[in-house]
This record gives structure tokens, sequence and C-alpha cells, in this order.
């Protein structure tokens, strides 16, 4: 009788422990940062993919900025999801980890560029046009009426346009580099290709990721060139230039380089994803994402 009860007790104390490590998981918070044209529910596949790799770990699908809403002005959105996202971190002094998927990835890397104190560990990039983009998937036809990514520029290049349509704040057209930098008002200064006064101090701030995982491949229907998920982009000749060979990275603007020589940055390439089913792959999370969201 005596042993049994003890058995039962160490039995239940067990059980206590276990519920108590899962309570309180070793897991850091994960944020997610979802693309254009959707919102947090986007994210349903992938947050239920990490629940189930790592039980208990505080999953939150920012809820900002959706559907229609998700095309104002880059600089716009940056600032409204860095401070939620620093309200998150706020709770969080442990870090976090931030995942942004497609326009999300340049979203994020906007709020960790401009926000000095983050602590964000480890940033997962999913297929997002981070190089730019020059191609008009389907679903813009109606956003951008000219037949042609070559006359895009034409609504993309000016003033008025860049300070209201987040597309057109990462269009990229190899063939007109000098209009880009002149009228361009996102992408080049995020990239360091226009200087500025503020580049030393982005810098320093993005430089406090712990790894940048950059995710992509040539199944994307949307992602033009599809490499631009992975740094990569179009010489004037559209021939593809890879990262290392990008002046942004041979002269380290942002601190790619500076995470590369750390060791601290990684590429997962994918074959035979579309853009809309990066987030809701298993394969995908369990070759790129799983392991970077400890
Ligand atoms: C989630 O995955 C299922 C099948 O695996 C798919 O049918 C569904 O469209 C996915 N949901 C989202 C939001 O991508
Ligand atoms: C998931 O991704 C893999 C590549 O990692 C691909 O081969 C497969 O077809 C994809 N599955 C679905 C359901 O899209």
């Amino acid at each position: 009788m005596r042993m049994k009860t003890f058995s039962f007790s160490v039995t239940s104390a067990v059980i206590m422990l276990l519920l108590a490590a899962g309570c309180t998981s070793g897991y850091k918070p994960v944020i997610l940062v979802h693309g254009v044209f959707s919102g947090p529910s986007s994210f349903k596949n992938l947050s239920r993919f990490i629940k189930k790799a790592h039980p208990g770990t505080e999953v939150t699908a920012i809820d900002l900025f959706n559907n229609e809403k998700s095309t104002k002005s880059m600089w716009k959105q940056i600032d409204d999801f860095a401070k939620v996202i620093q309200k998150i971190m706020e709770k969080s002094p442990e870090g976090v980890h931030l995942l942004c998927y497609s326009q999300g990835g340049l979203i994020c890397r906007g709020v960790l560029s401009k926000l000095p104190n983050h602590n964000v560990h480890n940033f997962i990039v999913l297929s997002s046009p981070l190089a730019g983009q020059f191609g008009v998937p389907e679903m813009l036809h109606e956003f951008i009426p000219v037949s042609g990514r070559k006359l895009v520029y034409l609504i993309c290049y000016r003033r008025v346009v860049q300070r209201h349509f987040s597309i057109c704040n990462y269009w990229n057209d190899p063939h007109r580099r000098v209009k880009d930098l002149k009228f361009n008002n996102f992408l080049p200064l995020l990239n360091g290709e226009k200087a500025h006064g503020k580049m030393a101090e982005w810098k320093k701030n993005f430089l406090r990721i712990k790894k940048l995982v950059l995710i992509g491949g040539p199944g994307d229907d949307v992602i033009t060139p599809w490499q631009s998920s992975h740094f990569g982009f179009y010489n004037s000749n559209e021939a593809i230039i890879e990262m290392k060979k990008q002046n942004f990275y041979r002269k380290n603007t942002f601190g790619l380089k500076t995470l590369d020589t750390r060791g601290d940055l990684i590429v997962c390439t994918q074959s035979g994803v579309k853009h809309m089913e990066w987030h809701s792959n298993q394969s995908v999370f369990e070759k790129c994402i799983q392991k970077w969201l400890d």
C-alpha cells in the first residue's frame, strides 16, 4: 500500500514537471508578417506546423495592413509594423524570432534597420523580393494596367506613385537603373545603393540579428527573378547576378557581407514550390525553417 502511494506520487510529480516544462517552453516566441493582398490567416498552416514541432511556442501573426491595405507605401507600413513588433518584443526579454513572407520580408528588413533595441534572434525571410521585382504576376494585372514589364517603370518611377503604392517601392527595372536610383524612395535606400545619412545606424541595428535565413526557389511563379529571394538580380542584359557579386554585398552597405563572414547567413533553396505555397508546405518547414526556431 505504502509502495503504491509512493510510486503514484512520483508519477504525478513527473507529470507535473512535464506540464510545467510545457507551459514555459524553451522556444522563443515567433512573430509572422504576411505578404501583399493577404493577412494573418495565410499563416494558419505554418502556425500549426510550428506548434506541432515545438509545443508551447507563442506564435503571433500580425494583424495589420491586411489585403488591399497591404499596398500602402512601404515606409508607412514599416512604421506601424515596428510599433506592434516592439510591443511583442518588450514582453519577450529572452528574444524572439521573426519570419516574414514575400513583401513582408522587406517590411521586416525596414523594421530591423530602424529599431535600435530590437531583440530578434533569427530572421527568416520566406520568398521575398529582396533585390527587387521585375515581373508582373497575374494577381497584379488589374493594378498595373500595362502589358509587359518593360513599361511598368512609366507608372512606378513617379514620386506620387512611390508615396502610395508598395509594389512600386520594390519594383526594379534593370534597364532603368538611373531612373530607379533617382525615383525609387525605398529599396535603393534599404539596400544602401543610394547613400543616405542613416546607413551606418541602419546597418548596426540590422546586425543585431543572430542569423539571417533566406528561403526561395525556382518554382516560384511570382518573385521575378526568383533569385531575388536570395539577393540575386538581373543585370541590364537580364542575366542573373548572384548575391555575392552584387554591389550591396561587395560594399557591405547594410551588413549582408558581415553576416556571411560571421557564418550567420543561411540560404535554403527548394524547387517545385509555388509562391502561394511557401508557408503551407510541410517539407519547406522541415528543411528550411524548423531548426531556426529554437
Ligand atoms: C493549408 O494547407 C491545406 C492543405 O495542406 C491547404 O488546402 C490550404 O489551402 C492551406 N491553407 C492556407 C491558408 O494556405
Ligand atoms: C512542397 O515542397 C516540395 C519541395 O520542397 C515539393 O516537391 C512539393 O511538391 C511541395 N508540396 C506541395 C503540396 O506543394
